[in-house]
């Protein structure tokens, strides 16, 4: 080994140690020129374990090993990639060309020009057509309905309509600004347009959320009859649709359509995502609205958190430009349809246990309906115990109004092995439940 990299080594070996010894102290303790020391302190610090202050020395930085208490196994409660799947190493590059072309500084609440340009060609793809000026950059999708939601509050009142099941973020959005939402059922077979149009004769509508595609938790997507006929009551009821298209970028030249693209009225505000195909941690989201809406947005962001992260913004907009994204997200389309198929074998098995699955051909998530005899916190502690996570379908309700006696498995954090012990131990669970006799809700004999 070169005495440089030898120098690094020792010192990395070093307990609690902050500034390290000057460069003439160590080229004696270490028995070699100045010129190497140097040479191993610049090492450090291109690993980024060191920084120099001028006049005052070289200082390590400590890096605090993780903790490892985590006792999940077999995630299926994340909606995130899984670790081999997330581009992280280009990510890197990209945040570093961020570093050298961002100045920290404070930037517009909309977000920086140029990445709502890149969007804006970006959505393109997705057959979302906009201008810059239509974006807002927001601090993950759910930032975007969060002040989506307290815009109606605070304009509107309250006529907000919601599907249920539907994603938990947003019912807890709702929940937590006290509003009051009209809910109409989603379904497998779609929305239920008897019962929704009977409900719009009742109660006063100016909003409604629904995601369209890759349904959070159903899977499922709306039909384009469907899209076009809510798109309709939009127009004939005089109300605005807030679109989630969390998983935009898995439709990328697949042509389902959006409903943004559907419509021809201005009725849609369209909110997006990168964190489920590409990183969740740098917090970057984006929503498409009709002018006025994006100016009152823009008010209500500055207010929440002036602007978000610009390093996160221009890092994503250079993976973006740099064109490889289109290739990263054919990777995770054809490792999720992968993982999807994977699961088709037990298809028999858990309804010979009493459990219909519901698994989709595109998407994240598989849902499971139990039947009656399987109390289901009971089944999510059991698993628990046996370091397998999933979610409890009731979230997906308003106010968990509803027993959905489902789970939502999301197979986004797992590879093909863990999903297989994943479901022979959730199969396992299940039998076991059921060989004890329940005397009454949550409490067994055994
Ligand atoms: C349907 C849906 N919308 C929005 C979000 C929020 O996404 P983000 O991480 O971009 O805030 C999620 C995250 O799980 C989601 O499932």
């Amino acid at each position: 080994m070169e005495k440089y990299l030898e120098i690094v080594e020792e010192i990395l070996s070093w307990k609690k140690i902050s500034r390290l010894p000057s460069i003439r102290e160590m080229a004696k303790k270490m028995n070699c020129s100045p010129g190497t020391v140097i040479r191993a302190y610049k090492e450090l610090e291109n690993r980024h374990r060191a920084y120099t202050l001028p006049q005052s020395g070289t200082y390590l930085i400590e890096v605090v090993a993780e903790s490892e208490e985590n006792t999940v196994k077999i995630d299926f409660l994340s909606a995130s990639l899984e670790p081999s799947l997330r581009p992280m190493k280009v990510f890197e590059h990209c945040l570093m060309q961020a570093i050298q072309t961002e100045h920290y500084d404070y930037t517009l609440p909309e977000g920086l020009d140029t990445l709502r340009s890149v969007l804006a060609k970006h959505f393109e793809k997705r057959f979302v057509y906009c201008k810059p000026e239509d974006i807002l950059i927001t601090s993950g999708a759910q930032q975007g309905l969060y002040l989506i939601a307290q815009m109606i509050q605070r304009e509107y009142g309250n006529g907000l309509y919601v599907e249920q099941p539907t994603y938990g973020g947003f019912i807890r959005v709702v929940e937590s600004l006290n509003m009051e939402a009209a809910m109409f059922e989603r379904s497998f077979d779609g929305i239920d347009f008897k019962a929704l149009e009977k409900l719009l004769e009742e109660k006063s509508i100016k909003w409604l959320y629904t995601v369209p595609n890759y349904h959070n938790p159903l899977g499922t997507d709306l039909t384009k009859k469907d899209k076009l006929k809510l798109l309709e009551l939009a127009v004939k009821h005089d109300f605005y649709i807030i679109e989630d298209d969390y998983l935009g970028d898995l439709n990328l030249n697949l042509r389902l359509e959006t409903l943004h693209y559907l419509d021809i009225s201005n009725r849609v505000i369209y909110v997006t995502s990168f964190s489920k195909t590409f990183l969740p941690g740098i917090r970057v989201g984006a929503l498409v609205a009709p002018k006025p809406f994006i100016e009152k947005l823009k008010i209500l962001k500055k207010s929440m958190d002036i602007n978000t992260c610009t390093l996160s913004q221009k890092g994503l907009e250079k993976y973006l430009q740099a064109d490889i994204y289109h290739k990263h997200i054919k990777k995770v389309r054809a490792a999720m349809q992968k993982k999807l198929k994977s699961v088709e074998i037990y298809r028999r098995p858990f309804e010979s246990a009493g459990v219909n699955l519901f698994v989709p051909d595109a998407g994240l998530f598989i849902w499971m309906i139990f039947d009656r005899r399987i109390h289901i916190k009971e089944l999510i502690k059991d698993l628990a115990k046996k370091g397998i996570a999933v979610m409890d379908g009731d979230v997906f309700y308003y106010r968990e109004s509803k027993a959905s006696h489902a789970l939502r498995v999301s197979l986004s954090n797992v590879d093909e092995d863990k999903i297989h012990q994943g479901m022979q131990g959730i199969l396992e669970v299940i039998k076991w439940q059921k060989s004890v006799k329940f005397v009454e809700k949550g409490r067994r004999e055994e």
